[in-house]
């Protein structure tokens, strides 16, 4: 069975599609995968919950699979998903499939499990769903910890000077990556200067937020996860659900909140201070579902 984290992007979501960094950690719980011969070999198949799909069937996930298993260069088999995340939430899931399902194809194949090649096999298939990756969930997916990626570098890992308590409620209804960050690029076709402009200041908070993280000045960093949030709603890229999912977050005392992921629904993040069940509770009495996540231990980064 192999495993493959979830994420949280902290800073920069959407910039990070035009080049500017983003900050985002692993999450411990994501997909697994199981690898067995498949039984209509030489082709293969992917089981998820109640769905099956052939590679190259022509769904989206048969098209998918094809991407990753041809990148890696195997065949036949059968890989059986198992989610601990929800699907869809800006929490990083179809990431996490890729790569686990890539590393159990290799393990079953007796293959070395390179970074670099999970990478690209997992790239491939998140260019299925969303035409346009960043690469930062696949980089989150892959090495867990807190890292720093920039669009077509490698990630590299942020050491904390105190470890992060956030908080994760699911916020609105399941929102299509591939749609938001289409409708952010014809938002940015009809005003580039505004729309510009609005991703170079994510691009500077996401630079400021760095040291902060490293430091370990979290009232600060709070605080530049509202602006990042206020930025992404002047981009419309929230909703009214999030907004309010991140005043109750707030209001309970959390250091800063904002949304996480592709927005327009999904998940929000709060950075949980002392008493972080306050806000845990003040969303579960508003009705979410929430948890406290737990950071990845990083894995094999510089
Ligand atoms: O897949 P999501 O919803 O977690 O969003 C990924 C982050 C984006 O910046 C919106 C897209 C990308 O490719 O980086």
């Amino acid at each position: 069975m192999a495993q493959a984290n979830g994420k949280l992007i902290l800073f920069g979501e959407h910039a990070v599609v035009y080049g500017y960094p983003a900050i985002a950690v692993g999450l411990t719980r994501g997909a697994r995968a199981r690898a067995t011969r498949s039984p209509s070999a030489p082709g293969s198949e992917l089981v998820l919950g109640d769905e099956r799909v052939h590679a190259g069937d022509g769904s989206e996930l048969g098209r998918a699979l094809e991407a990753l298993l041809g990148a890696l260069g195997v065949g036949g088999l059968r890989l059986e998903i198992t989610l601990e995340l929800p699907p869809g939430a800006g929490l990083g899931v179809s990431a996490a499939i890729a790569v686990a399902a890539a590393r159990a194809a290799l393990e079953h194949e007796g293959q070395p499990l390179a970074s670099e090649r999970l990478e690209a096999a997992a790239l491939a298939w998140e260019r299925v769903f969303h035409g346009n990756p960043s690469g930062v969930d696949t980089a989150a997916a892959l090495y867990g910890g807190c890292l720093r990626f920039v669009r077509g570098q490698a990630a590299s890992a942020l050491t904390l000077a105190r470890p992060l308590r956030l908080g994760v409620a699911l916020a609105g209804p399941p929102a299509s990556t591939k749609q938001m960050v289409e409708a952010l690029a014809s938002e940015r076709r009809r005003e580039p200067a505004r729309v510009g402009a609005l991703l170079e200041s994510i691009g500077q908070l996401t630079e400021e937020a760095q040291p902060l993280l490293e430091r370990g000045e979290l009232p600060a960093v709070g605080r530049l996860l509202d602006r990042n949030h206020e930025l992404l709603t002047l981009l419309a890229l929230s909703s009214e659900a999030l907004d309010l999912a991140c005043a109750l977050a707030r209001e309970a005392g959390a250091l800063g909140a904002k949304l996480t992921g592709s927005g327009g629904g999904g998940c929000v993040l709060a950075l949980l201070p002392e008493r972080g069940e306050d806000v845990l509770e003040s969303w579960r009495e508003a009705g979410l579902t929430c948890f406290e996540s737990h950071v990845a231990a990083p894995e094999r980064l510089a």
